[in-house]
């Protein structure tokens, strides 16, 4: 039995690498048989549950091989429970998954739900993770598009690689995000090759216009000041992240140190401490404080493993100051 599983790691690895799913998902119900054999039933039943859950939430989306790792294709279990934003911003998302849910109340009036999205504002402020959040919340598959991948690696031919992706939009419903969108719509792209990156943005604006898929349209971008003018109005709307508030700072520690929070912890000065961290810094601060803690086989993280990860993050920004 134990030589078996040794073969089944193999398949496993093998089906992963001819992207052939149905082979992948074999394995993995025998791997599950297997384990309730032995007696670990739990674990079993969490094997088979991710497979059901994986079912439900659509198709796997197969795109020509030559992309390679510019498109991702994956299933995501974000909620939008655990975006920390502004009132404002999380209600436009929650407007975003509403209009999608009741669509068809909105078409018997002659309107459409908002489905082309731009996310823009600083590194770490929660763009990717809104795209994932909204592939998991309605149960679509995620696909995301490096494109700054795509036109580097394809210059000359961008537009036809775009032509084609959009293709899979209109066939294959998910939430699609075009990640590091700049590189498209940037005019400081444009001095590589001018000719060139104009005929790209004109044919994403093309592309995005006639789009009238069922699947979200969300793209990605830091740098919003370098992006085209004309791509506004193709969007249906146009969402700015900014860095975390007090109030969202002292939330998001919360959130993150869950279980390792000591009630005793008075939070205030060290929000003072994270005011020009991102999200993702004050989260990556708080995780290495728990790493910290489980280390020295302590319970909870106190004030002092905080300040000093929170310390680290903020040096990061402090050279040359
Ligand atoms: N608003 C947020 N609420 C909760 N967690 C967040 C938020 N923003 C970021 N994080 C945490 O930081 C991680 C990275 O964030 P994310 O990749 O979404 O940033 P981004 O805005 O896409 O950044 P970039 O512009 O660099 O691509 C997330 O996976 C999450 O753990
Ligand atoms: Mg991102």
């Amino acid at each position: 039995m134990v030589m078996a599983t040794a073969e089944q790691i193999k398949m496993l690895i093998q089906s992963h690498f001819d992207k052939d799913d149905d082979r992948f998902k074999t394995v993995v119900l025998q791997l599950a048989a297997y384990e309730s054999k032995k007696g670990h039933t739990s674990l079993a039943r969490e094997i088979r549950s991710i497979i059901d859950k994986s079912k439900s939430s659509g198709k796997v989306i197969h795109l020509n091989k030559d992309f390679g790792d510019m498109i991702a294709s994956s299933i995501s279990e974000n909620r939008l429970s655990e975006l920390v934003v502004e009132d404002d911003i999380k209600a436009r998302v929650e407007r975003i998954l509403k209009e999608f849910r009741q669509q068809d109340k909105l078409k018997k009036h002659g309107m459409n739900n908002r489905r082309k999205i731009l996310l823009a504002g600083p590194p770490g402020t929660g763009k990717t993770m809104t795209a994932s959040i909204l592939a998991g919340e309605l149960h679509l598959p995620l696909c995301t598009i490096m494109v700054d991948k795509l036109v580097t690696k394809f210059m000359g031919e961008t537009s036809a690689k775009l032509r084609q992706i959009f293709e899979t939009i209109a066939e294959t419903q998910a939430v699609y995000l075009f990640d590091e969108f700049d590189a498209i719509g940037s005019e400081r792209s444009m001095d590589s090759d001018v000719g060139e990156m104009r005929r790209v943005l004109n044919s994403f604006l093309q592309f995005i216009e006639q789009d009238q898929s069922l699947s979200l349209i969300v793209a990605a971008t830091n740098n919003l000041r370098l992006i085209d003018q004309a791509l506004f109005r193709r969007f249906d709307d146009v969402l700015h992240y900014r860095l975390p508030k007090e109030s969202e700072i002292e939330k998001l520690i919360k959130n993150r140190l869950s279980g390792f929070i000591d009630s005793k912890l008075e939070l205030k000065e060290v929000v003072k401490k994270c005011i020009f961290l991102s999200h993702a810094e004050i989260a990556r601060a708080c995780d290495d404080a728990i790493k910290e803690a489980i280390l020295n086989d302590k319970e909870t993280v106190d004030k002092k493993l905080l300040y000093l990860m929170i310390a680290e993050r903020n040096s990061v920004y402090q050279r040359g100051e």
